[in-house]
């Protein structure tokens, strides 16, 4: 192990940047002695998370999920090793409920308090003991896919990431989301568009395959959204037919998964590694198409896939806890008077010494 804290006990983590609240207790080795999780269910009447109502619902509810992990992995706070405490990028209410909380434990109680970036905790997480077979050496290609980031990272090292590309309009998840709203299906979309795919023709419609073929990794979807708008717009209001409804569905996915296996082969053409890893995470990586497919671009350069399971792959506190135990290993703390980030891309972190 590098120079750095040793950790002397557990490691809270916590996680509040969007609508989930999430408190995990991992221990110094990286196993999960205690997680809860909530999904706040208040938001799908609105469409899309209502920043004020995701706020107030972990102020509602973290404090009694932090003691809930901690009494049943059996563990005091003065016993703990360090707190890491989701500081950006997300939502600031969210933000500052979940890194105060995590801030106040840590000066109660004397430890370490690690400020950690969301989206490098959803880099890290293939790191995980026991996750990837063999486990995830640095460097590995990561592909995240949400309701908020679509973009394909070089993770070089702790701290060291090397963005290759992004959306340059909505992210995937995203585009889900509002295809499945203007079909009718309720807020996230994700999940009842791919139910809706099952008895759909994915050949039926041939929508476009935005930014494919083009040189480098970065995305769009909101073309693709938007010719599906126009198909559904070609049929009376609130009146699509079963099954033309699945077929568009269906083809809407095959779309989508096209364009994340060509961004991804892009970046697999490219990457130089000894172990060649494209690890997929986020909410859409929950999607058995896309899988497949980047499961056979994969194959096709030489990469082994690997999906985290899906409790990790959505937004959690495992993860956040990780990434705290990597950056508590080498030294990397931070201090009290760290502001959370609403913004805070991959490339403004530090690297690790
Ligand atoms: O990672 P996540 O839980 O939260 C963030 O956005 O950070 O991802 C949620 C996103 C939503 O856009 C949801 O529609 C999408 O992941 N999603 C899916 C599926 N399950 C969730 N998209 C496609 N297929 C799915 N099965
Ligand atoms: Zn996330």
């Amino acid at each position: 192990m590098p120079a750095g804290y040793s950790l002397r006990g557990p490691i809270l983590g916590i996680e509040t940047s969007c609508d989930e609240t999430a408190a995990a207790l991992l221990s110094p080795d990286g196993s999960v002695l205690a997680e809860a999780l909530l999904s706040q269910s208040g938001h799908a009447a609105f469409g899309g998370v209502v920043p004020e109502i995701a706020a107030r619902a972990h102020l509602e509810h973290l404090p009694g999920m932090v003691a809930d992990v901690l009494a049943r992995a059996g563990a005091r706070p003065s016993g703990l090793g360090g707190v890491a405490a989701t500081s950006g990028p997300g939502l600031i209410g969210g933000l500052i409920v979940g890194s105060s909380f995590g801030k106040g434990v840590a000066l109660a109680h004397g430890l370490p308090f690690v400020a950690v970036n969301h989206l490098e905790a959803h880099a890290l997480t293939p790191r995980l003991p026991g996750l990837v077979e063999g486990g995830a050496a640095f460097p590995y290609l990561l592909l995240l896919v949400s309701g908020g980031h679509c973009q394909l990272v070089a993770v070089e090292g702790v701290g060291r990431h090397r963005p290759l590309g992004g959306t340059i309009d909505d992210a995937v998840g995203e585009a889900f989301d509002k295809v499945g709203k203007l079909m009718g299906l309720g807020w996230p979309g994700g999940p009842a568009l791919e139910r809706l795919a099952l008895r759909g023709d994915p050949a039926r419609y041939p929508l476009p395959r935005p930014m494919r073929g083009r040189p480098g990794c970065d995305f769009s979807f909101s073309g693709l959204k938007t010719a599906v708008a126009q198909l559904v717009a070609t049929f009376p209001a609130g009146a699509l037919p079963v099954q033309v409804a699945a077929d568009i569905a269906a083809s809407f996915q095959a779309a989508a998964a096209d364009c994340l296996a060509d961004r991804a082969d892009h970046a697999m053409r490219d990457f130089d590694a000894a172990e060649k890893l494209l690890v997929v995470s986020g909410g859409v990586a929950a999607n058995a198409t896309i899988r497949t497919a980047l499961g056979v671009a994969a194959a096709r350069r030489g990469f082994r896939l690997v999906a985290p399971p899906v409790r990790l792959c959505t937004d959690n506190a495992v993860m956040v806890a990780w990434a705290g135990i990597e950056r508590l290993r080498l030294g990397l703390a931070d201090g009290l008077d760290h502001a959370p980030r609403p913004r805070w891309p991959l490339r403004e972190l530090a690297p690790a010494p």
